[in-house]
This record gives C-alpha cells, structure tokens and sequence, in this order.
C-alpha cells in the first residue's frame, strides 16, 4: 500500500531555502525585495490593512471575526508568530514584500508537501498605494524562482477568481499556466466562489521567471536602471 505522495520515509532536510531574502528587482513603483515577516511589521500591515478593506476583502477567504479584529495590530502577533512557526516546520515561506525598504504587502508560499509531490500554492496582496507599479510581478517572479531552486519545489499552485484581473494579469506576466476551473472552491464574502486554478512547474521556468520578466521590460536589476 502507498504511503502517500506526501509522506517520506527518506529524512529531508525541513527549512530548505529558509529563512532567506531575495531581490532586488526595480519596477515603476520602487526597488522590491522579500525578507521574513517581523513581529514589528504589524504596525504597517494593520495601517494598510484597515485602510485597504474593500480592495483586499473581495479576495480573501472567510475567516471569524471583523475585518477591524482581525486586521488590528493586536491580532498581527498571533499570526506572525503561527507563520514564523510553519515556517521552522518547512511548510510554509511566509515573506513581506518591500519597496524601497518599507513593509508594502505580503507573499506566502504554503502548504508545502515534499516528498514525490514537492508542491504548494501561492498567494499574495500589495498595497493599493503602489497598484499597478509592478510589485506583486516582481515578488511572484523572485519567489517563484527560489521555490524551484534553493526551494527544490516543483509545483507551484495559485487559485485566482475570475473577477480578480489584476492577479490574472500578474500570473500571466510571471508565465503561470491556466489548468482550469475549480467551482464552489473557496468561502470569500460569505458566498463558495469559482477559482480558476493557474499553475507552474520547475522545467517550464527556463532560465527562471525573473530573467524572463526582465528580458520583457517588466523589471530590471538595480545596475540596469
Ligand atoms: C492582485 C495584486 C496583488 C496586484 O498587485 P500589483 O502590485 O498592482 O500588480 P502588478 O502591478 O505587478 O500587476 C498588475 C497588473 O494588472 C493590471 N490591472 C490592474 N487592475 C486591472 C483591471 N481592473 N483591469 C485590467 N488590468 C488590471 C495592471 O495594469 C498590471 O498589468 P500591466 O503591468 O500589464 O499594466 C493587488 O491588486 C492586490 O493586492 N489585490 C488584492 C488582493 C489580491 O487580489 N490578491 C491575490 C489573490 S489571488
């Protein structure tokens, strides 16, 4: 009997590739980098989390309480402290996104499975002062890349509504594939909600989705400005 496409019984190291930082990459709105979230990152989330509640809220699963409880800078500790944890368990890569060195969104690799699958999902937010500046782009494209390298994942998964155009736009920019449609698939709004499911692996990336946003004008290195 199968033990399980996520089961090992070969030892793995568990932390591959964290903690780690990447970038920089440049874009219209500033220089993007990731780092680890910090625990004195909660002011700035709660700030542009509270103030960004109808951009952000028609995206994001349902989860209990208000959006002012759970976006308070009270509720930021609990939640960087049960990243930082997943994270020392090698499940999850849970980054903050900055431009021009200031806190400016979140990306999170999670749901990490080893062994025969080496998968799991992406997903991200930016502040709505920066939209359309090419940040989020920028920070798919560098965590994608380190997912399939120092990572050694080979799938990458992202569930997008159909509504969501500007998260369409960003994976097709960081060369996600369409796989298909999954229905009632997720509770956001109060509402089960279509997703359609986009997704990347390791041998498609070529020379990595970096180089390749940058061979399209999309960012450039520091140097090439
Ligand atoms: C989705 C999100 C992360 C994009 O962040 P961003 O930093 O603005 O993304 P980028 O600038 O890299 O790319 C956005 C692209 O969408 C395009 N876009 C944005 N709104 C659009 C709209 N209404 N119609 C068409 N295109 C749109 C932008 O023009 C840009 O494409 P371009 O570079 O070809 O011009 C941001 O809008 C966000 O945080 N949204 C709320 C949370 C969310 O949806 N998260 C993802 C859940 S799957």
């Amino acid at each position: 009997m199968s033990a399980g496409y996520g089961a090992s019984h070969v030892a793995e190291p568990r932390r591959l590739g964290w903690p780690v930082r990447l970038g920089p990459l440049v874009v219209p709105a500033g220089t993007v980098r990731l780092r680890p979230l910090r625990l004195r990152d909660g002011s700035d989330w709660s700030r542009i989390r509270l103030r960004d509640q109808e951009y952000l809220e028609r995206w994001e699963p349902n989860q209990p309480g208000t959006w002012r409880e759970r976006n308070a800078a009270s509720a930021w500790p609990s939640q960087w402290s049960t990243l930082r944890r997943l994270a020392k368990q090698g499940q999850c890569f849970p980054f903050a996104i900055t431009v021009d060195d200031v806190f400016a969104g979140q990306l999170t690799i999670g749901n990490v499975i080893r062994a025969a699958l080496r998968s799991a999902w992406i997903g991200y937010w930016v502040s709505s002062e920066l939209a359309g500046g090419g940040v989020a782009t920028a920070a798919v494209a560098l965590a994608t890349d380190h997912a399939f390298t120092e990572g050694r994942l080979h799938r990458l998964e992202a569930t997008v509504r159909p509504e969501n155009v500007a998260s369409l736009r960003v994976l097709g920019k960081a060369g996600y594939r369409r796989e298909g449609l999954f229905r009632r698939y997720l509770e956001v709004q109060g509402e089960w909600r279509d997703h359609l499911c986009y997704a990347l692996t390791a041998e498609e990336t070529g020379d990595g989705v970096v180089a390749l946003l940058v061979a399209s004008g999309g960012a450039s290195m520091p140097e090439q400005r």
